[in-house]
């Protein structure tokens, strides 16, 4: 039994330029937290935060199908192969797709295809956000694919609950800042546990694992040495509660984080966000962070993937003009 409320990662003498900010040469110490912690923000501190990317993997995540998921689609960067793997994505509007935008700020159009519902659907265009939040934590990019041939277009609800009504994520806060009884889970192609050879043949299975969404989870236990600024949506395999009065819990040792990973209310069967980032640290299972469709940018960046799926001109080069700014 352990008492722990808070984990301290003290990344010594890293500023957070990488990917390697948590490296296995950091130490790692468990600290008690003192006192009472305010979740509440006025303002965002990002000065010594650092979003490292998720390496798409699982642990004791079970097994999904297509069928259950049939919105979901594998992001490949190739015309012709399943490999190499990039992210998940969702369907959410005939020919138009949302994922982790750091999944393909560095793809090329040409290159990059869908794999949905067996099929494979070459893309248009990326969207990906005009105002970008740091290491792109909080950026959903939209992939819109060619008019080919294809049956239904099966799609997934968004959560349409709230729309953000601060810039500080004190709406979700409100929203899930206490015991929920309502739950969640995340879908998405990982591979089993984290592949120290980042071989492009990996295999890439379709998982998923109930998940707690909650405001405190990165903000109390990413509280890093001097790092105090993640106060924003994330999800773990355990409740806070568990994690701190018995860390060995099964529950909290399971993970999924995959770039573009659905986060899905079970009850609604509403998307509420794409897994976006999280820290590494071997034997350590963290939580992930995830951003909400929500925000103006969002919006304003579905208006211009509708407008570049609705385009019947010639590809390429005119798909600026359709989108600028405050399309809402
Ligand atoms: C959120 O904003 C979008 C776009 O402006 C709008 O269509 C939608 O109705 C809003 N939802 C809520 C719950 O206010």
């Amino acid at each position: 039994m352990h008492n722990l409320l808070c984990v301290v990662l003290l990344a010594a003498g890293t500023s957070g330029h990488s990917d390697s900010w948590l490296s296995d040469d950091n130490e790692l110490q468990f600290i008690e937290h003192l006192s009472s912690f305010n979740t509440r923000r006025s303002q965002l501190n990002f000065d010594q935060t650092y979003f490292s990317s998720l390496d798409n993997y699982q642990v004791e995540a079970v097994p999904a199908t297509e069928a259950q998921y049939p919105w979901i689609a594998r992001v490949v960067h190739s015309r012709t192969l399943d490999i190499p793997h990039m992210c998940t994505a969702a369907c959410i509007e005939e020919r138009i797709f949302i994922t982790a935008a750091r999944c393909i700020y560095s793809l090329k159009v040409h290159y990059t295809t869908l794999i949905y519902q067996h099929t494979r659907l070459p893309v248009r265009a990326f969207v990906l956000p005009s105002k970008g939040t740091k290491q792109a934590f909080d950026d959903i990019g939209f992939i819109v694919v060619e008019d080919v041939p294809h049956g239904h277009w099966a799609t997934v609800k968004l959560y349409d609950e709230t729309n953000r009504t601060d810039d500080g994520f004190n709406w979700f806060a409100d929203r899930f800042g206490s015991a929920q009884s309502e739950s969640h889970k995340v879908v998405g192609y990982a591979t089993k546990g984290k592949q120290s050879i980042q071989a492009p043949d990996r295999l890439f299975e379709l998982t998923e694992i109930p998940v707690v969404v909650h405001m405190d989870l990165c903000t109390i236990l990413f509280t890093f040495d001097l790092m105090k600024g993640f106060h924003v949506p994330c999800y773990h395999s355990c409740t806070l509660e568990q994690f701190k009065t018995n860390s060995d819990d099964p529950d909290c040792k399971k993970y999924h984080g995959v770039e573009g990973g659905a986060v899905l209310n079970t009850k609604t069967n509403k998307l509420l966000g794409l897994a976006t980032w999280g820290p590494y640290f071997p034997k350590l299972y963290l939580p992930v962070g995830f951003a909400v469709p929500n925000s103006a940018n969002f919006f304003n960046d579905y208006v211009c993937a509708r407008r570049i799926r609705d385009d019947d001109g010639e590809p390429g080069m005119s798909y600026q003009r359709l989108c600028v700014d405050d399309l809402t």
